[in-house]
Order: C-alpha cells, then structure tokens, then sequence
C-alpha cells in the first residue's frame, strides 16, 4: 500500500469515497451516488475538487486507488457537518470495504494530517455518529468531541 497526495484525476474516486462514507451503515438504505452527489450537503465535501486549499490524500495497493482522506474548509454560511470556523478544514475519509481494518484508515488519517501541518493548518474537525466505529479511530488519533452535530452525531476537533 502506498499514499500519495490526491489530484484532480481523483474527483471521481473521491466521490466514491464520499457515497461510502454517507453510506457508512448497513442498518439504513444505502443512498444512491446521484443522490450523495445531487444534495448540496453531501455534495459539498467534493463539488468542484480540487479547490485551491483542498488537501487530499490516495491510498493505491496494487496499482488500484482502496481508501482517500481529504480536508475542505467550509464558510460559515454554508458548513459542513462538521463545522467550527472558516479557517478548519473538516475531514472525510473512507476505505474501500474489502481493505478496511488492515491500517489502511489510519495511515490516510495520519498522512493526512501532515500534508496538514505542512500547509501550516493549526486544526482539523470532522462530524461522526457515535454508532460509527470511525470513531474510536478518531479518539484514538487525538480528536476531542467538541459538540453534538445531532441526536446521533459528534463535531470532534484535533489540534495538530
Ligand atoms: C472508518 C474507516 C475510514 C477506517 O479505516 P480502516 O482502514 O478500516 O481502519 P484501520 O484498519 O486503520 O483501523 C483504525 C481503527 O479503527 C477502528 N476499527 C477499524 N475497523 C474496525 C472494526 N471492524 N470494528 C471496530 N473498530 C474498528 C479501530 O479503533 C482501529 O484501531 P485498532 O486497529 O487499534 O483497533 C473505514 O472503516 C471506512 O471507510 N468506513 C466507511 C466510511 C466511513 O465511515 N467514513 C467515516 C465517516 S465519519
């Protein structure tokens, strides 16, 4: 397996990514791509990729594309799930199904942070339900619930 910094040949994956991460439950309906991609908030994580100060990460292994992590920052009139301020990007990440629970997340998420701190990002947010095993990944990483995004979902924040 190996990373590599995301590019604009990737916005096709990266939706890929995005419909799994929406669809990251097996106890609902599985959303369809067209409708992730049509509902401005879903879409938003990816409409448009690359915009100027997204940041992404690839994970490839055997010269196919399994898993991506990305940083987009949101306005505060139009936030993403996770929204904290307009100067802290907010994460999505997914892993293809049949390479996940193999290192593959983690890697992603700490690559991801890097490229972060290199770009002089100071924190990074991400909206997660609770029922999601994501995240224990998060707590694990140093990510700290900061708020409820809703019934079922926390806002976390990680300060690199
Ligand atoms: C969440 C996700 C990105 C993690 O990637 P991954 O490659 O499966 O994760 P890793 O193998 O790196 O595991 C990292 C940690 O996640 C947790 N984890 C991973 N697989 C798990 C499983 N099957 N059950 C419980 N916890 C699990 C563990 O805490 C694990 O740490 P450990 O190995 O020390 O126990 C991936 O499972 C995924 O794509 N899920 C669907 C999309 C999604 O939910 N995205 C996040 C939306 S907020």
């Amino acid at each position: 397996m190996k990373l590599r910094p995301a590019t604009a040949d990737d916005a096709d994956f990266l939706a890929d990514v995005l419909v799994a991460a929406v669809n990251w439950s097996p106890e609902w309906p599985p959303k369809s791509r067209r409708r992730v991609l049509a509902a401005p908030n879903t879409a938003c994580y990816v409409a448009g990729w690359p915009r100027e100060s997204d940041l992404g990460v690839v994970a490839e292994a055997d010269g196919k594309r399994v898993g991506a992590a990305w940083l987009r920052f949101f306005a505060p009139d139009a936030p993403g799930y996770g929204f904290v301020a307009a100067d802290v990007p907010e994460l999505t990440i997914g892993v293809a199904e049949e390479w996940r629970g193999r290192g593959v997340g983690r890697a992603l998420l700490h690559a991801v942070e890097d490229r972060a701190k290199e770009a002089g990002i100071a924190r990074i947010s991400l909206s997660v339900e609770r029922k999601n095993f994501a995240q224990r990944l998060y707590f694990a990483a140093g990510y700290e619930v900061v708020g409820a995004g809703s019934e079922q979902s926390d806002t976390m924040v990680k300060v690199l």
